[in-house]
């Protein structure tokens, strides 16, 4: 939650914060603002509580930014302090000598406004970031920035990613602790971004700030982790294809990330189906034997998770357990237990808390993420890249397919290796996974023709059911996951048999109740008893149903879709249906109210 960027740049920085700020939208976008240093050497802050559009509007029209080169810029998803200009960021110390941009929550703030008060300082926000500022301003007067940052962020408690801007001296010095931040230098010049697809325009390589990291951003970069000088960390590439951050043809990222699943799909199986069908691929990860599985994620990952865990148990026969990440300290892990944590971001602050309060059963972790070198990713004892390409929608949709699809390979090479599975069989599942996006193409081009007619009639639904059996009910959840995310109606989801048992009531003359699957016979019955109630039904499934995205194949031969994985194409039209719903009662579909797409605070 909140982007941040900072640049010392051979040409203009107030461009170049605003285009790395626009890609950091998806991160927060309750507010968004910049600082740099003047011509005359003072502190130049912009800031609104619109979008970062206006501030780029702001930026342009600002003559006394046309030569700086230097500052640092923020775009916040509000959590201590109401949306408004005075709490947007960046915060400032008592005399506009440092300014500074904070992501992450400063648990012990109260504490230290109260000190820094009593001190005679400031503070003008009610934003727990700015006594970032008053703390480095108190430490400036003895230390030089470097050291200054450092003392400051001995005295925070909470996770913080943070850069500083010394106005005198022009100094930026950056700094992280459980808050994702990178550093790359390029003939652009030197930058800090909380996410490298904020400025990979500019760079070809990256280092990522470690926790306890306090960096000097300059052209011999000074690195500490705490307290001690320490080799700047390793060199990444920069692997953000181009493409995945211009809309192209599409009205919005989530129809254009909705309609990139089949090609998603095939990235995957390229990846990671040849060694699916026999025991290398899980034997590459290099972990140890596992007798029960559990999944730890949160939101959509988590959906993902919970289809790979049914794979597990339905093929292998695998006992397994899901773990919501932010309760993940009241789980009980057995031991044998192999820990799947899944994140598209890799960043998400319930997975990392969630992986340490399940630390001491010890049990080893393989990630699935869609960032390789997230916090997430460096901390697994293996990982596994879903390939996905960047997502800007906040909606997850191909990260989700993306998922599923990895960790069935992996399962599938898993049961393999642990003669769970005969290779037989295996090649047989392998094969089923490569018919994927062809079955997701299909599905795409059923959904495009039948969802729009049918949203028609659901613009006034107060709310929506949503139900599905055994491996369907995790599609079915994801699916009222998405409409609610995007089109702020309420949704319910259930096993179809669990409707008499109470979520019945909620159904009215008109409520939409969407069924995902149409191969289980006790569906029939769940439909009956909402139609008698006067329920709008809406199945997704074969050939016959209102909305018929499953298991479609040109293969005559093939069975329809793939029973052992459940009904995955259905996503496809439970997104579109989301989306579809969005844009008629006009909501912001890439970007939904109150949310981020990167959750980094508990
Ligand atoms: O980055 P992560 O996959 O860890 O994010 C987890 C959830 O916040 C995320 O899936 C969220 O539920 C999506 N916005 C749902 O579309």
């Amino acid at each position: 939650m909140c982007g941040i960027v900072a640049g010392r740049t051979v040409r203009p920085v107030g461009t170049y914060l605003v285009e790395a700020l626009g890609r950091l939208e998806y991160r927060g976008y309750d507010s968004a603002g910049i600082a740099t240093v003047d011509d005359a050497e003072q502190l130049l802050t912009i800031k609104t509580v619109d979008r970062v559009d206006d501030l780029g509007r702001q930026v342009a029209l600002e003559p006394r930014l046309w030569r700086a080169t230097h500052g640092i810029g923020h775009t916040r998803w509000a959590t201590h302090g109401a949306v408004s200009v005075r709490n947007a960021h960046p915060h400032t110390d008592c005399h506009g000598r440092i300014a500074i941009v904070h992501n992450g929550v400063v648990a012990n703030a109260d504490a230290l406004r109260a000190e820094l008060v009593a001190g005679g300082h400031l503070l003008t926000s009610d934003v727990d970031s700015e006594v970032i500022a008053h703390l480095v301003e108190t430490h400036l007067a003895r230390h030089d920035l470097h050291t200054s940052v450092e003392l400051t962020v001995n005295r925070l408690e909470g996770s913080w990613a943070i850069v500083v801007l010394d106005v005198r001296t022009g100094g930026l010095v950056a700094a992280a602790h459980q808050s994702p931040l990178v550093m790359a230098r390029s003939s652009h010049g030197d930058f800090v971004a909380s996410d490298i697809s904020a400025i990979a325009d500019w760079v070809d390589e990256f280092r990522v700030l470690e926790d306890g990291d306090v960096v000097q951003v300059s052209p011999v970069a000074r690195w500490r982790r705490r307290g001690v000088p320490v080799l700047a960390s390793e060199l990444r590439p920069c692997t953000v294809q181009p493409g995945d951050l211009s809309l192209g043809r599409y009205p919005d990222f989530m129809s254009k990330e909705i309609d990139e699943q089949p090609a998603v799909a095939e990235r995957v199986l390229d990846a990671w189906a040849t060694g699916a069908s026999g025991p290398d691929l899980w034997r590459s990860l290099a972990l140890p034997p596992f007798r029960r599985v559990a999944v730890l994620g949160c939101g959509t990952s988590l959906n993902a998770g919970r289809a790979i865990a049914g794979i597990l148990g339905r093929v292998g026969n695998v006992p397994h357990q899901e773990i919501i990440a932010s309760e993940a300290s009241d789980a009980v892990l057995e031991p044998g237990t192999l820990l799947i944590a899944l994140s598209q971001s890799g960043e998400t602050a319930d997975v990392l808390r969630g992986l340490d309060a399940l630390e001491p059963a010890g049990a080893s972790v393989l990630a699935i993420t869609n960032n390789e070198h997230s916090a997430l990713g460096r901390r697994a004892d293996a990982v596994m890249a879903c390939h996905a390409g960047t997502e800007v929608g906040v909606a997850a949709s191909k990260t989700f397919t993306a998922q599923l699809l990895t960790g069935a390979c992996v399962a599938v090479s898993a049961l393999v290796a642990h003669g769970r599975l005969d290779p037989f069989d295996a090649q047989r599942l392998t094969s089923d996974l490569k018919r994927v996006p062809e079955l997701l193409s299909q599905a795409l081009a059923a959904s495009r023709r039948s969802v729009p007619p049918l949203v028609d009639g659901m613009t006034e639904a107060r709310g929506f059911v949503f139900l599905g059996r055994g491996a369907a009910t995790v599609f079915a959840d994801e699916g009222a996951l998405k409409l609610k995310e995007l089109t702020y109606r309420w949704a319910e989801s259930y096993p179809a048999g669990e409707l008499k048992h109470g979520p019945l009531a909620l159904v009215e003359e008109g409520t939409p109740v969407i069924v995902v699957g149409d191969q289980d016979d006790r569906l029939a019955a769940s439909i009956a008893e909402v139609r008698a109630r006067g329920g709008l039904v809406t199945q997704i499934g074969g050939p016959a149903a209102d909305i018929p995205a499953l298991g479609h194949s040109t293969d005559p031969y093939a069975v329809a879709g793939l029973p052992w994985c459940g009904p995955l194409e259905s996503v496809v039209a439970l997104q579109t249906l989301a989306r579809e719903l969005a844009v008629a009662l006009g909501r912001d579909v890439d970007k939904p109210r109150n949310l981020a797409k990167s959750v980094t605070v508990e």
